[in-house]
């Protein structure tokens, strides 16, 4: 039986052009605080559109917001946001920016160590500032979510959390911000909208016919789109789809009330934080050989996966399942995104500090039924190799 609750507060505003509409969505008298990356938003001349469309308001900057947000550059924004007392945040770029805005707007309002909002999961946050986002990367959906992902580079520590309080009030898409993306981000979008979708969706049957075949046309969506969007010439109709597709990939839809298994990010964050590795290279290189290592409890997805998704209808259930899974690793290298160890540089002399990495945050009940424990993670990056 079903049996949950949905609320998602964000507003989405899409389509080319649509940067101008800020002036109406950020409060006539915010004192703002517009967070961005590196150098992306100012060469392609997005911040210009967001300067432009705010106008004679009160705006303070904050660059340098590096991929995989550290905490150590957020703790400056932090005292700039307190010292100038500013009171709304728009973040303007890809899933870092806005992960390192909502840890910003929580921080802002908690008394104590704001690593404690990582540690705990967000289970003390009580409140944040109100955000914004002008999101130019498709892949995260951290542009209509409440989670964001944050690196302590001190300690080699990637840790997530999730409130309600920092779902943004509203997110920008104009897919046309992604016309300068290199091919390696949207090929990198792709495979994290994917398996953000297989995360909620290859679990095991729960009822949820619908959340299941959205799931499933998500997944339809970016297989087709997906060459498509690798196309040097940009290709509008692609662009589009895929910001949409990685929105609605995480926004809570496909995973009201039904189980999520999530440890091929657990595992792969570790990857990332060890070993500087884009976080969606990392889920390539996890997802099959999780897929492989839990065919047993998985087999009845799978199984569905298989001739729904992949359209394969012959031979029997083991042919179909290893099928599966190999097309799935076909798909990402198709995309130019390797699946293996060995393409990253990595080998087995890797396992042993992401096992360890992985007990340290206590990652050590993963999985839909809290049973991939440290003994199941080392099979999965031994299948990985
Ligand atoms: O820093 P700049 O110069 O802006 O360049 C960025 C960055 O180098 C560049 N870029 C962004 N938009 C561009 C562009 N370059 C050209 N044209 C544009 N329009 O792309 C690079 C990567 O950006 P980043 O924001 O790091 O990528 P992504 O959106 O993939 O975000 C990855 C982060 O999100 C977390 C990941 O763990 C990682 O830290 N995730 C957040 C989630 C969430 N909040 O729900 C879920 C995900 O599973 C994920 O864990
Ligand atoms: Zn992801």
């Amino acid at each position: 039986m079903l049996n949950f609750t949905f609320h998602n507060p964000t507003a989405i505003v899409f389509g080319q052009g649509s940067i101008a509409q800020l002036s109406e969505r950020v409060p006539v008298n915010a004192r703002i605080l517009v967070l961005y990356g590196g150098s992306s938003a100012e060469k392609n001349g997005t911040l210009n559109e967001v300067r432009t469309a705010l106008q004679g308001r009160n705006i303070h900057e904050f660059g340098g917001i590096e991929p995989n947000p550290t905490y150590e550059t957020l703790m400056r924004a932090v005292d700039l946001v307190r010292s100038n007392d500013l009171d709304f945040l728009l973040a303007v770029g890809g899933g870092s920016v806005i992960d390192g805005t909502k840890f910003v707007a929580a921080a802002v309002h908690y008394q104590g160590e704001p690593w404690g909002i990582l540690e705990s999961h967000g289970a003390v946050v009580q409140s944040a500032m109100p955000f914004g986002s002008v999101l130019t990367l498709p892949a995260t959906g951290s542009e209509m979510n409440s989670g964001a992902v944050i690196t302590r580079r001190a300690t080699k520590a990637k840790l997530s959390f999730l409130s309600d309080h920092v779902f943004p009030r509203f997110s920008i898409l104009d897919p046309t911000k992604t016309n300068t993306l290199p091919e390696r981000q949207l090929a990198n979008g792709v495979v994290d909208a994917f398996t953000h979708v297989m995360e909620q969706y290859m679990t095991y049957p729960a009822g949820g016919l619908i959340q299941d075949r959205f799931s499933e046309s998500l997944l339809q969506t970016l297989i087709d789109i997906g060459p498509r969007v690798l196309d040097p010439q940009p290709d509008e109709e692609a662009r589009d789809n895929l910001t949409w597709v990685a929105t609605l990939a995480l926004n809570g839809l496909i995973s009201a009330g039904v189980p999520e298994d999530w440890s091929t990010h657990m595992i792969g964050h570790e990857i990332t934080a060890l070993h500087d590795i884009d976080h969606a290279r990392t889920l390539a290189m996890v997802l099959p050989a999780n897929l492989k290592v839990r065919r047993e409890a998985k087999r009845a997805k799978l199984l569905q996966y298989a001739a729904r998704v992949w359209q394969l209808h012959e031979g029997t259930d083991e042919m179909r399942i290893d099928a599966a899974i190999a097309r799935t690793e076909a798909f990402f290298e198709s995309l130019g995104v390797p699946t293996r160890f060995s393409a990253y540089g990595l080998d087995a002399t890797a396992i042993d500090p992401i096992v360890h990495q992985l007990e340290a945050h206590g990652m050590t009940a993963l999985g839909e039924r809290s049973d991939v424990t440290l003994a199941v993670s080392r099979q999965i990056l031994e299948a990985a190799l």
